[in-house]
């Protein structure tokens, strides 16, 4: 039996199949490469010593994916193909509604067909409305404010009904909260095209030196020092939660929302005099003013899963600040191949 890991070639995607494939499962991984590499699953192969099944289709070609199921044996499927960036959601909100929810509807209607029941899925702290207060809950409110946040919460919905129509579904839905962080080895880690949304990533091509300087969304939020504080967690931690949740619902039934996070808030410039104090690197900033549809602060309560998955987040700061750095040091144009990093010389 095997796992399906749909956008298993992503960041979140590479990392999880590093610790599945460590902790003896079989997997099979498609994803369409829209926001990815097939370098990564090269080096997921590296690093693990273990060889899997990867079909590079898009979600929405049913027959592709049908005959994925009809080839593997699937035992569970961990959802993580999507799109993801909540400004690009905001101007192109037909690519996102088509891609995250039609796709997911492609995918249920196939497990149904075949009899898999089992599933992760990626959802996100941004499905949480900006009334809450914190830490959040899995009770919190709910509410996106853009049309990414909106297609993570229908799909929750939707699945949520699958389950009232056919109680023999066991479904996790984990929130993320702010991923950063990559692997020790520095040969996996986030790759984002062209100038990156995200402030991690923005952090470490400023100390490299391929960007000037950070500008800081604002400095008059109600925070410690005025910047937007997040739960940051190690890309690692959060991979494993996903192991934690597989274990759950393939011994249960039923469907339950999860925050994978720390639990703890750092506001911009703690991140960046971290990132500074552990890297001995110099990341020049602005204070620009407030990045629309930010909110101040948002941090989790985690103890659900730790209670009910066994799961805790257990690298620091420091650690992800590190691994940040040395994986962009060591891919100073991520999964570009060499001979394409010279070709753009
Ligand atoms: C973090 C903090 C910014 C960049 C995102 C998206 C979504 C979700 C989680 C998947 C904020 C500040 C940032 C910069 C800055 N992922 N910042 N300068 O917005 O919390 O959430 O990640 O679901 O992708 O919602 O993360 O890293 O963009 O911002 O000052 O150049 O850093 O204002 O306070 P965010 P982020």
């Amino acid at each position: 039996m095997s796992i399906l890991v749909t956008g298993g070639a992503g960041y979140i995607g590479s990392h999880t199949c590093v610790e599945l494939l460590n902790a003896g499962y079989e997997i099979v991984v498609v994803d369409n490469l829209s926001n990815s590499s097939s370098e990564s699953l090269s080096r997921v192969k590296e690093l693990t010593g273990k060889d899997f099944e990867f079909y590079p289709i898009n979600l929405l070609h049913r027959q592709d994916l049908e005959s994925v199921f009809k080839r593997h044996s699937i035992e569970a499927v961990i959802h993580l193909a999507g799109l993801k960036a909540v400004g690009e959601s905001v101007s192109l909100p037909l690519r996102y509604y088509h891609n995250n929810i039609s796709g997911s509807i492609v995918l249920y209607e196939l497990m149904q067909e075949h009899g898999v029941k089992n599933i992760v899925f990626s959802s996100s702290a941004t499905v949480y409305g900006t009334s809450g207060s914190v830490p959040i809950t899995e009770d919190s409110p709910l509410g996106a404010t853009n049309a990414y946040g909106r297609t993570k919460l229908m799909i929750e919905e939707m699945m949520r009904d699958l389950h009232v129509s056919d109680p023999t579904w066991s479904i996790a839905l984990l929130r993320y909260f702010n991923p950063i962080g990559a692997h020790s080895s520095g040969r996996l880690g986030e790759d984002p095209n062209g100038i990156p949304n995200n402030l991690m990533p923005y952090i470490t091509q400023v100390a490299v030196g391929a960007l000037k300087e950070l500008q800081v969304y604002g400095n008059d939020y109600a925070t410690s020092d005025g910047t937007g504080v997040r739960d940051y967690l190690h890309v690692v931690d959060l991979a494993r939660g996903h192991l934690k949740a597989l274990e759950k619902v393939i011994a249960t039934t039923g469907v339950e929302a999860y925050n994978l996070g720390t639990g703890q808030g750092y506001s911009v410039l703690e991140m960046v005099k971290a990132f500074e104090r552990v890297t001995g690197r110099n990341v020049p900033y602005k204070i620009t003013s407030r990045r629309t549809g930010d909110i101040g602060v948002c941090y989790s309560d985690p103890t659900k899963a730790e209670r009910e998955l066994g799961w805790i987040a257990y690298k620091g700061i420091d650690e992800m600040c590190l691994d940040s750095w040395r994986w962009q040091t060591y891919n100073p144009q991520g999964y570009l191949a060499a001979n394409e990093v010279a070709a753009n010389l």
